[in-house]
């Protein structure tokens, strides 16, 4: 269906000087798929929590950058994470129900992104997916298939939220992001979505590899029941069967890449190429923005960074100019043409058509080193340096200049020219020509509305602040969570104490109480990191309040070394004091490598101030004031975060946090 070369592609010899091919584009011979836009996903998870924080006019101007039509990356879809309570890459989102009788649709940053990406493109898609689920919802078993209806209306009532709460029509819904689906759950799923009358919700299956469309083949109730099959990293390819299916085929994530100019060489070549060899009508960035500290696990591997709002600083990264090239020529609703192909001495286009007889062409000459993605491999190919015609044909036989814009990546002196309009292209004997170069993009279009949008310099990066504190009173706080914060494991959040009568009435909360349905590998206890992954010598003081009486405990911790899915392994130095009236120091979260213990006097619904203070190769720690060792401890690891948690899944408060490094 999609032609090769050679089908659609004639060649002239002019001999002694040039091999020229001219590569027909044409509507006539019919249509390929309907195009369904370029994407970034927000969480999978909590790649946007850095982002929130920052102040204006820096917050606005990132969304600018990522959503607003005819200035940026211009996206035609928000992909986000419906929380789940869990670590899911780089933290946890928190779920709309954390228990079975609880729900609050103003948890979390996503619902706040989609209406801010709402605000500037009405037209945009917006997609929920959950990647794990609050603990309830498997009833006690690591598994959300058990109880399907349980499962189905949990996620129906996020898609019911959206609406109710903040006026979000959810376009589609998916399964269970990257692990194993379940048939009958789909059926389920699109049962319980038509029984209250979201028959417009697509629902997208199964976010891993084109498996179900070989389930799908035998089992045409399942086939009904989904809308688009999404595979992830797919490599630009998918298998028969997904296209035997007829289905509208995604790449529903790709990219996972850092965003240095060789991720923006690989998001042109998968832009066109997904396309070209897999028939994929849409393709989606993990992640949508770099905005969780950096040291996390795939740090930056977002669309553009933004990954410092203490400081304001953020970079529009080149990711972003690749894909303006398609998204501000080209609409969901728009056509590929069938003349779409490879070139014949490397690279490839793609055309896109409207209604209006409109033409988008995107030509990408990528080397292989230069567009090498995260996965999966990448086979050996070559791309050289080529004079190629395009010939108009069909109804754009009538066409007589084309607006150019051009992205040159220069490796050599690392100059790099991104998304900039040259002069327009004169049409001439329906035909025109391009002498194209290794490490291009091209976007030849009839549109004349693109932009290369842009503010003034945002700030210069700057550390994290060496002072830090919060008091986390704030009646009414715009988010769930307190700045900075990045939650590992468990959820904390603000929470209010009316009935208080001292200092604590505004605290921040850890609220998960039982091990969820997980994604990753969670910790046993829950860890919120903050701030700088550079601190070595540093001071953390906080007031904690354990409400397990029995097995209760807190820590307050610096030099904390990992998190994300590694968050099981994070070393660094660990205070402990725990509700039976003990204390220890440790290593490592887990708890197994003990520096230090004895008494504390603590117990559960108390409040107490803990202070830790690192100092080389030593560390000194106080409760209420009184130390409790000092100068007795020889730490393993040498820098990392500051950090609170508890020492299970369980309710604690933590108030006045404070940071002071040396
Ligand atoms: C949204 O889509 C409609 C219909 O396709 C179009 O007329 C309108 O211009 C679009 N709005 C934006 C902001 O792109
Ligand atoms: C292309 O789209 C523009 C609006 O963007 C429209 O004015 C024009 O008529 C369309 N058709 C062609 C052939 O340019
Ligand atoms: C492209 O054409 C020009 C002449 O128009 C010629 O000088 C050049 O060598 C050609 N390049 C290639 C790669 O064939
Ligand atoms: C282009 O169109 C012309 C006339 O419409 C036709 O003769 C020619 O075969 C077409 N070329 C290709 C390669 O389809
Ligand atoms: C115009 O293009 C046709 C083929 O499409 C070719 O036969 C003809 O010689 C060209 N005319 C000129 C002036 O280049
Ligand atoms: C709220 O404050 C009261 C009075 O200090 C205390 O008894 C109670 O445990 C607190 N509840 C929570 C959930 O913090
Ligand atoms: C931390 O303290 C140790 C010992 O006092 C010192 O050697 C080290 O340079 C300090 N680190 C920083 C980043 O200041």
């Amino acid at each position: 269906m999609i032609s090769k070369i050679g089908v659609a592609v004639a060649f002239f010899m002019c001999f002694d000087l040039c091999i020229s091919e001219i590569y027909v584009l044409d509507d006539e011979v019919g249509l390929g798929r309907v195009f369904d836009g370029i994407g970034g996903l927000s969480g999978g998870g909590a790649t946007s929590r850095l982002l929130v924080d920052y102040a204006e006019p820096y917050r606005s101007q990132i969304l600018d950058y990522l959503f607003k039509p005819q200035f940026g990356a211009s996206l035609h879809i928000l992909k986000v994470e419906i929380g789940g309570d869990a670590q899911t890459t780089d933290g946890t989102e928190p779920s709309h129900m954390h228990y079975e009788s609880d729900t609050n649709f103003f948890r979390g940053y996503e619902w706040w992104l989609m209406k801010e990406a709402k605000k500037r493109n009405p037209n945009i898609t917006l997609i929920g997916l959950p990647w794990a689920f609050p603990g309830w919802v498997g009833r006690g078993k690591n598994w959300p298939y058990e109880f399907p209806d349980i499962t189905a209306s949990y996620v129906v009532s996020w898609v019911v939220g959206a609406k109710q709460y903040h006026d979000l029509d959810i376009d589609y819904v998916g399964i269970w992001n990257e692990r194993s689906f379940d048939s009958n759950y789909i059926k389920v799923l699109r049962n319980t979505l038509d029984k209250i009358g979201l028959t417009g919700v697509g629902i997208i299956a199964a976010d891993g590899n084109w498996d179900v469309s070989k389930d799908m083949d035998v089992d045409p109730y399942l086939k009904d029941a989904v809308e688009v099959i999404g595979a992830h990293y797919p490599g630009t390819t998918t298998i028969a069967e997904a296209l035997k299916s007829q289905k509208t085929l995604w790449s529903s994530e790709d990219y996972s890449t850092f965003n240095d100019p060789v991720g923006g060489g690989c998001w042109a070549r998968i832009l066109n190429q997904n396309y070209v060899n897999g028939h994929m009508t849409a393709t989606i960035s993990w992640n949508l923005v770099a905005s969780y500290y950096e040291d996390l696990p795939f740090g930056r591997d977002g669309l553009m960074t933004a990954e410092e709002p203490w400081s304001g600083n953020y970079v529009v990264e080149s990711p972003i100019w690749i894909t303006a090239h398609t998204t501000q020529f080209s609409q969901p609703g728009w056509t590929y043409l069938k003349t779409v192909g490879h070139l014949t001495h490397g690279g490839s286009y793609v055309a896109l058509t409207d209604s209006e007889g409109n033409l988008t062409v995107v030509i990408e000459t990528m080397t292989h080193d230069h567009s090498v993605c995260i996965r999966p491999p990448l086979p050996a190919f070559s791309v050289t340096p080529q004079n190629v015609s395009f010939k108009l044909n069909g109804s754009f036989a009538s066409i007589r200049e084309l607006q150019l814009w051009q992205s040159k990546f220069d490796f050599k002196r690392q100059k790099h020219v991104f998304f900039k309009k040259l002069s327009p292209i004169k049409i001439s004997n329906g035909s025109f020509s391009l002498s194209l170069d290794v490490d291009e993009v091209y976007t030849l279009t009839t549109i004349n509305t693109g932009q290369k949008g842009s503010y003034p310099d945002p700030p210069p990066s700057a550390p994290f602040p060496k002072i830090y504190k919060d008091d986390f009173n704030i009646a009414n706080p715009p988010f769930s969570e307190a700045p900075y914060f990045a939650d590992q494991t468990g959820v904390f959040e603000y929470n209010m104490n009316l009935t208080d009568p001292g200092p604590h009435v505004f605290t921040l909360r850890q609220v998960v109480t039982q091990m969820p349905v997980t994604w990753t590998m969670d910790a046993d206890q829950t860890i919120s990191v903050i701030g700088d992954y550079n601190w070595q010598n540093l001071t953390v003081t906080c007031d904690v309040f354990m409400e397990s009486v029995k097995t209760g405990g807190v820590f307050i911790a610096a030099r904390v070394d990992k998190g994300g899915q590694d968050v099981r392994g994070a070393k660094g130095v660990f205070f402990w004091v725990f509700a039976d009236g003990s204390y220890k120091v440790t290593n490592d979260l887990v708890g197994s490598t003990v520096l230090a213990k004895g008494l504390s006097g603590t117990g559960a619904y108390s409040w107490y101030t803990l202070s830790l203070t690192v100092q080389g190769q030593y560390a000194t720690g106080m409760v209420n004031g009184e130390q409790l060792w000092k100068n007795d401890v020889v730490l393993g690891q040498n820098n990392g975060w500051a950090a609170i948690g508890t020492n299970s899944f369980e309710l604690a408060q933590f108030d006045n946090f404070v940071i002071e490094v040396k």
